[in-house]
């Protein structure tokens, strides 16, 4: 070995043993535990996708940050929770996973108004790990600039476009990934990691205690771990026993699976400087068909609208209304049914033929995206059968203002976020073998 390669490695690995390069959480759906049926799990992903869907148009923020003063409104709505511990001694914090927003924040005391929750609330003052944030700091001024004077404290106020909101200070802390628990990976710590300490807070909590951001800005959790990388595997969505991985750093590496090469295409930024995952949707194949949808259909425009945005807080993939249209009519088509109802944006069900309980053998839907990189969508990512009104189900949706892959189309899909290259990369993957 040359002196160089090895004098690399010996810092590598003094380096691993200062810091961890990679950590480990679970996912866990927000429904999973509730013991809804498959029609009752449907049920209530339609109405939260429409609710995220209606939370990320641009005019619906704009009203709410004007009346709200705050930094500017991010997203609300999240669909899997992560669990996280906090402080030392650890307690546990249970957080709405969001790849729109970057601020982390749990319930902290003393509280003025905290949702209830299942575990002890946070408490900075029995936490020997606990730092307040200066307001004059570069951290604070990210997302709070008024009223600062030298010995003033970072406050913050966050809110989210379905009426949650966060307020509070904002502090430094170390935050514990994984557990002790026997058979599960050993717990790794980071410390230094800025959040907001929240006394009050309202909205809806889905039983966590605050929110971890995944978004792409300097304060995304990913970012501050110094990583620059995470990526998440969703398991089967009817499958509520199921978590699904999240990891970050260098365990977040993907590797061929099954045959099926890792894809990649770059990350695109919003020129309206928005935090979302951005990327470039050329074109979709059925089987082996590319569809007549025109090259420019998924372009971002310079006012920020179009676009695609890959999200894990929106269920079901919505593709803007022109392409939305000729996919559902090639869906239509192949199930032998007339084309859709010209006014309806929502995801379009047909009637099963008589005693018919399964969907037909249908193709894979194949999103061709910038780059050469093809995402195959087997069957069962883009229908499903309803078994309440003996119907199949195109699980995917149409909008008027920007394309968005949502978390039903990524089951059984590794996903990397890559913020330090801007790429996003994916593989087929068992996430439950993960
Ligand atoms: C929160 O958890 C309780 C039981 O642990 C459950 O009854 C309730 O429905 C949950 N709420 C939500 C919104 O998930
Ligand atoms: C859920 O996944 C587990 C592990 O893959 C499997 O053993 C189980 O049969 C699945 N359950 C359902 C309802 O599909
Ligand atoms: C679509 O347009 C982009 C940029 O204009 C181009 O690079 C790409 O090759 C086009 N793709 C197809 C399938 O025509
Ligand atoms: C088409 O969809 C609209 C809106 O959902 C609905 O009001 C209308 O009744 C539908 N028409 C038919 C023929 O199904």
């Amino acid at each position: 070995m040359a002196p160089l390669q090895a004098l690399s490695l010996l810092l590598l690995a003094s380096l691993a043993s200062s810091a961890a390069s990679g950590y480990r959480s679970t996912l866990t759906h927000i429904d999973s535990k509730l013991g809804f049926t498959k029609a009752q799990l449907m049920r209530r992903a339609v109405h939260r996708s429409r609710l995220r869907a209606a939370s990320m148009l641009p005019g619906y923020s704009t009203t709410l940050s004007s009346s709200n003063a705050g930094p500017r409104l991010r997203s609300g709505q999240a669909e899997y929770l992560m669990e996280l511990a906090i402080g030392t001694p650890p307690v546990p914090f249970v957080a709405l996973a969001d790849t729109g927003s970057d601020l982390t924040w749990t319930q902290c005391q003393p509280c003025k108004l905290c949702f209830p929750q299942d575990t002890p609330v946070y408490d900075p003052t029995t936490s020997s790990s606990f730092s307040p944030v200066p307001c004059s700091s570069a951290t604070c001024l990210s997302i709070w600039s008024r009223n600062c004077t030298p010995t003033a404290l970072c406050r913050y106020r966050y809110g989210y476009e379905d009426g949650a909101y966060s307020a509070g200070g904002l502090g430094t802390e170390t935050i514990t990934f994984g557990s002790s628990a026997p058979g599960e990976a050993p717990a790794a710590s980071a410390g230094g990691v800025a959040f907001g300490c929240g006394t009050d807070n309202g909205g809806d909590s889905y039983n966590s205690t605050g929110t971890v951001g995944l978004g792409r800005g300097s304060l995304s959790l990913v970012a501050q771990l110094g990583v620059g990388k995470f990526s998440y595997c969703l398991t089967d969505f009817f499958n509520t026993s199921l978590g699904s991985p999240v990891l970050f750093g260098s365990l977040a590496e993907l590797a061929a699976s099954g045959g099926a090469a890792v894809q990649s295409t770059p990350l695109v930024q919003n020129p309206q400087g928005r935090s979302w995952y951005y990327v470039s949707l050329e074109g979709i194949s059925l089987g082996d068909a590319l569809l007549p949808i025109p090259n420019q259909t998924f372009a971002l425009q310079a006012d920020g609208t179009g676009g695609m945005i890959v999200d894990s807080g929106t269920i079901f993939t919505v593709l803007v209304e022109s392409a939305f249209r000729v996919v559902a009519n090639h869906v239509a088509e192949l199930l032998g049914q007339p084309a859709i109802n010209a006014t309806s944006l929502d995801n379009p069900c047909f009637p099963a033929p008589a005693g018919e309980r399964q969907l037909p053998a249908m193709p894979d839907m194949v999103l061709h995206f910038a780059g050469g990189a093809d995402m195959t969508l087997h069957r069962d990512n883009y229908m499903s059968f309803d078994e309440e009104d003996s119907s199949f189900c195109l699980n995917i949706g149409g909008t008027t203002w920007t394309s968005i892959l949502g978390n039903f189309q990524q089951q059984n899909i590794q996903m990397l976020f890559d913020i330090t290259v801007g790429q996003m990369s994916f593989v087929p993957t068992d996430c439950s073998k993960l």
